[in-house]
């Protein structure tokens, strides 16, 4: 008997990163949906997923954490897998027999997971659509056009590897088929067809999982701190310690230096000018520094993540130590490369950021540390919103079209609302009327100005005493900035509304990091609690979470 149920299409979206393609083809497949009175899911996403405005805006669209097996766990006779290795192909007459069609495996893994055949073994019936790889918006839209349209596969109008036209010097040939148009031309989502800024999403998400990192601080200074953290599999991202380009921050151990102190007591460790970790008392959870910036300049940063790129990416061979999973997942893990300077300084330090990022093979973000409150004479740019305008003025021109490297502002504590207006008011100003290029804030940096005076009443840092506080004592704090700098990014949300906050300050467990997921952090960092307790702070925390980030 003919089905008169409304076709559900069905594409498993297992990574937690959506590229710009595949978003711009979701967005045609949703749309197409709705035209046709078909429904379109996504499912198995992961928990970090973050669905598209454009996408959610169609009601066509469903986003889905389940898997088609817990989803349809009663009928999967409904359900039609798409299957290049099925024995039939699909017919007319599939569109009476299924209501859902599956197109699975749209996977992060590399080499990719052969979701299909698992999909296949879970005993879903399979049908061919023909010999040529297809775009995915194609493979639904010839779907429809059989089981919805009634067109059998092969009376379907195709164009096969045709050349896109970018302008009259520059094309390139698709390696798919299309699905002819009444005009003569390829089907392809909208924006495919008329400009290259498709090849990417401007300005470009900030895609972590998981959802936990290191802050930019001084356990992330050498190439072996960095490995260690690349490898580590609790962390989403490795945050390099903020470096000037060309530029070795003359790191003088007389006057840099750190502690860590118990919030109450004032009890604390002795001072300690060199980054390494130090094994406290458990009590000591806060922190104060006079340190500066990395004495290491962003060159040599670069090329330590060339390195360990290289050393941990290189395809397997019997005698390396990383194994292909192991490989997929690290090439998915960006370092976030955290800089500082004059505004000419920080736009240079984007370029070179940029030219890198096509020799390595992870991703690569920029965050500019405007906020940094241990620099004598220099108040941290992020205060002020004229000072704020002179950064971002000056990496807009450092910004190419099309291709781009992520950016984002690390700011200080801010503590009344005309502060918060600074920053707001400077995002704002600088998007014009467009959205903003901004894709992430990381709030926030320690508080500057801060005193700890040991049992004995004497000073526990060098100098006037007075350095930047962090760790427990910073984190109500840290809370409160989190939470109204995302508030005030969705008010403005054709301009602002994508930037990610990534929430740093006083995270020292899974409780800190909870409640900063609470108050809209898309991503937690965390620094002093690394210093106190090492690399385990991370794995402490994905133990608590118990999958559920
Ligand atoms: C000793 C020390 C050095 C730091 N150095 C930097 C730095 O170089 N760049 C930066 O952006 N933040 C730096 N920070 C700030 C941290 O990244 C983080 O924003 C702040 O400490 C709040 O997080 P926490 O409470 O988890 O430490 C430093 C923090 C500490 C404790």
């Amino acid at each position: 008997m003919a089905s008169t149920t409304p076709k559900t299409y069905i594409v498993e979206h297992l990574d937690p990163e959506l590229g710009p393609w595949s978003e711009l083809e979701y967005i045609a497949i949703a749309k197409e949906s709705e035209q046709n009175g078909a429904k379109f899911f996504l499912s198995s996403l992961p928990p970090a997923f973050k669905v598209p405005e454009g996408l959610k805006a169609v009601p066509a669209f469903t986003a889905e954490t389940r898997g088609v097996e817990e989803i349809y766990a009663n009928d999967k006779s409904r359900v039609c897998l798409l299957d290049p290795a099925a024995k039939s192909d699909l017919s007319p007459e599939d569109g009476d027999k299924f209501d859902v069609f599956l197109f699975g495996g749209i996977l992060g893994d590399d080499p990719p997971r052969d979701r299909t055949s698992e999909l296949r073994k879970k005993g879903f019936e399979g049908r061919r659509l023909g010999p040529i790889q297809m775009t995915t918006d194609t493979a639904v839209r010839v779907t429809r056009l059989v089981v919805q349209g009634k067109t059998p596969l092969d009376k379907i109008g195709y164009l096969d590897y045709p050349d896109l036209v970018f302008n009259e010097h520059e094309s390139t040939e698709m390696p798919f088929r299309y699905v002819k148009g009444a005009d003569g031309k390829p089907i392809m989502p909208e924006r495919e067809l008329t400009t290259k800024n498709i090849i990417t999403m401007t300005p470009p998400p900030v895609q972590i999982h998981p959802p936990l990192i290191n802050s930019a601080n001084p356990w992330a200074t050498t190439i072996q701190d960095l490995e260690r953290l690349f490898l580590c599999p609790s962390t989403g991202a490795v945050t390099t310690r903020t470096s000037i380009i060309t530029t070795a921050f003359p790191h003088d151990p007389s006057k840099h230096q750190y502690a860590f102190f118990n919030p109450t007591t004032h009890a604390s460790t002795r001072p300690d000018p060199q980054p390494s970790i130090a094994v406290t008392d458990p009590s000591q959870t806060a922190s104060l520094n006079t340190l500066g910036y990395s004495p290491l300049p962003l060159e040599t940063y670069l090329s330590y993540i060339k390195e360990i790129t290289t050393r941990h990416l290189s395809p397997p061979t019997p005698s390396s130590s990383s194994s292909p999973e192991t490989i997929s997942k690290l090439t998915i893990k960006p370092f976030i490369i955290s800089v500082t300077g004059t505004p000419q300084q920080v736009a240079d330090s984007y370029r070179l950021v940029s030219l890198v990022s096509s020799e390595v093979p992870v991703p690569l973000h920029v965050e500019i540390n405007l906020s940094c409150p241990n620099i004598p004479d220099s108040p941290p740019p992020a205060y002020s919103k004229s000072a704020l305008l002179e950064y971002l003025f000056e990496i807009r021109q450092a910004v190419p079209e099309g291709a781009r490297v992520a950016y984002g502002l690390k700011v200080p504590p801010y503590t009344h609302s005309a502060q918060f207006r600074e920053l707001i008011d400077a995002l704002d100003e600088d998007a014009g009327n467009g959205e903003s290029e901004v894709s992430f804030i990381t709030a926030t940096n320690t508080l500057g100005n801060c005193l700890v005076l040991d049992q004995e009443g004497k000073q526990v840092l060098p100098g006037e005493g007075l350095g930047g506080m962090a760790g427990s004592a910073l984190h109500p704090l840290a809370l409160g900035n989190v939470k109204c700098i995302r508030a005030l990014l969705d008010e403005r949300k054709g301009t602002l509304g994508h930037v990610s906050v990534i929430g740093v300050g006083g995270v020292m467990d899974l409780g800190g990091y909870r409640r900063m997921r609470k108050v809209g952090a898309e991503v937690v960092g965390v620094g002093t609690s690394l210093g106190v307790k090492g690399l385990s702070v991370f794995a402490e925390i994905e133990e608590g979470v118990d999958g559920v980030w």
